[in-house]
């Protein structure tokens, strides 16, 4: 119980968590299958962790294959025979609009949960994390209503022997699993789509932050969708996780995560040739140009990487500064990279939280170390903030070449690598030496330029002039190895639809 594991410097002794919150974390935490709250089949919990302090905030029930296979039950039960089956799509849209209206209504609880579990400060959940989580099941609560088919004219017979036309149907039971960068928006991504095409939900939220998903069960519930609907099973990649990816009676799973995990998942896919969607890693390179407005180009380049700790797959981690600007863009960035506050998250004046868990720390520090050892030159940072809790300091390397792992591999932490180039012809080569294709910015007052430069980049989303923006109606997603298919937009819903076509001679 969260009473028993807070110690005295715990960050509910030192701010205050609403009521809500304080009530949510004693009680006990379940799985959610076919409506109801219930224990895992072995009992078995893990624990939960504060990044900022490394102190156990609850224990949640475990969920292993067994409990995969009830809850693939109950969502096969929902889909082909429940309410939600014989639903409108109208009545379907009111139901995800509900949803968002309800975690509008918990808005300041969630991102104290939100900023608990992950570590990201309590200000970014509350002006990033949950204003995109209610945008986005209302954005797709308008799509219930709007899934439609095409009429087909033939060819090889005359027009009036045959009709025929396409019908879009929800592709069944979805498995999801998600990672712990965005826990509830994550979890929007996935299931705001699912619902309006009419699925039915296995949802698996990452080890390191299941809170946020199980509180959104209870708004799912609140809400009214019928039971079955919406599964979510707190628990681990390789036994939950896998479960769900080799399930032989889930018609689709979507992922997102790392690029390694992403390959296991489309073999284990495989047993059944379930349809696979993945959201995975990046390595995005920021192109900042000699004629950019530097005043924002520089601010932009900082957040561009440091925003959410650098643990954003489109984190613009490989920074391209042509060489007139190189000096004053890396001064510029780094003196941004100074001024950033880390602290707890619930701290309000905190900017920068910790990482999310003792592995990351791990591992962003041991690429740290790669790079000093490779003979990359820190500029700021480099080093682990306080002595508890998982903090690294926004981190600048100079002096780094194309060959080395920390300008090659994600890090997902808050560590750029900068990088001067010579001019527009060269860049777009170097821009995509990278396995990925996720992310790419570029900052440039020449409008003609940005739009060249654009066209040749191999990612799934360009940003000019920014970084990081979002919004539920832009498609989002990766080229080469940054994965398979799109999310959000009008171009998610192909995840989640087959397509039926009807032919008929007259
Ligand atoms: P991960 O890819 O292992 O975890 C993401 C999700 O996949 C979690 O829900 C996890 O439980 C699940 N998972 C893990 N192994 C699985 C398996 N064998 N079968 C089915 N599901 C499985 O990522 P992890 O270990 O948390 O982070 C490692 C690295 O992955 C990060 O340093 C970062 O580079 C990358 N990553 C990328 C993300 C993205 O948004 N593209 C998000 C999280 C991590
Ligand atoms: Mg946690």
């Amino acid at each position: 119980m969260l009473t028993e594991t807070f110690s005295e410097k715990s960050q509910s002794t030192l701010y205050t968590l609403l009521p809500k919150v304080q009530n949510f974390l004693k009680m006990p935490k379940k799985l959610f299958i076919g409506g109801k709250w219930v224990d895992a089949v072995s009992g078995k919990t893990f624990p939960t962790y504060d990044p900022a302090t490394g102190e156990i905030l609850a224990h949640v029930a475990e969920a292993d294959k067994e409990d995969v296979d009830k809850a693939v039950k109950a969502a096969r039960e929902a889909f082909e025979k429940g309410p939600w089956a014989k639903m409108t799509p109208s009545d379907r849209g009111k139901l995800i609009w509900k949803l968002a209206d309800l975690i509008e209504e918990n808005l300041e609880e969630l991102a104290q949960i939100e900023s608990l579990d992950n570590g990201k400060p309590m200000a970014v959940a509350k002006v990033a994390d949950l204003p995109l989580s209610i945008d986005l099941f209302r954005y797709m609560a308008g799509w219930a209503t709007k899934i439609e088919g095409n009429t087909i004219p033939f060819s090889l017979a005359k027009p009036e022997t045959f009709v025929s036309y396409t019908i879009r149907e929800p592709i069944g039971v979805v498995g999801q699993i998600i990672p712990w960068n965005f826990p509830l928006l994550m979890a929007a991504w996935k299931l705001g789509p699912a619902l309006a095409t009419g699925c039915t939900i296995v949802l698996k939220p990452a080890e390191q932050t299941p809170l946020s998903a199980l509180w959104l069960g209870e708004l799912i519930q609140q809400a009214g969708f019928p039971d079955g609907v919406v599964n979510i099973l707190p628990g681990f990649g390789e036994t939950a996780g896998a479960a769900i990816a080799s399930h032989m009676d889930i018609d689709k799973v979507a992922f997102t995560g790392s690029t390694e995990v992403g390959k296991i998942i489309v073999k284990a896919a495989a047993s059944n040739l379930k349809k696979v969607s993945l959201e995975l890693g990046g390595k995005s390179p920021n192109i900042v140009f000699s004629d950019a407005d530097l005043s924002t180009a520089i601010p932009g380049a900082a957040s561009a990487i440091f925003f959410n700790h650098g643990q954003c797959c489109c984190a613009g981690s490989r920074l391209y500064v042509e060489k007139k600007v190189f000096d004053k863009v890396v001064e510029g960035v780094s003196e941004e990279a100074k001024k950033i506050r880390l602290g707890p998250g619930l701290d309000p004046a905190t900017q920068m939280g910790p990482l999310v868990s003792q592995e990351q720390f791990d591992r962003v520090s041991s690429y740290i170390r790669s790079g000093i050892s490779e003979g990359g030159r820190v500029i700021t940072g480099g080093n682990r903030y306080g002595e508890r809790g998982y903090f690294i300091q926004p981190t600048i390397f100079s002096g780094v070449h194309s060959d080395m792992k920390i300008v090659n591999e994600e890090i997902f932490g808050p560590v750029v690598c900068a990088m001067p180039f010579e001019g527009v012809d060269e860049i777009a080569p170097v821009a995509n030496q990278t396995i990925y294709g996720l992310a790419a910015g570029i900052w440039t007052n020449d409008i003609s330029k940005a739009h060249r430069l654009a066209s040749k980049l191999k990612a799934g989303t360009v940003w000019i002039n920014c970084y990081n923006v979002f919004d539920a109606a832009l498609p989002f997603g990766g080229y080469k190895q940054s994965g398979w298919g799109r999310e959000m937009g009008h171009a998610v819903l192909e995840n989640y639809l087959e397509t039926k076509s009807v032919c008929i001679q007259i």
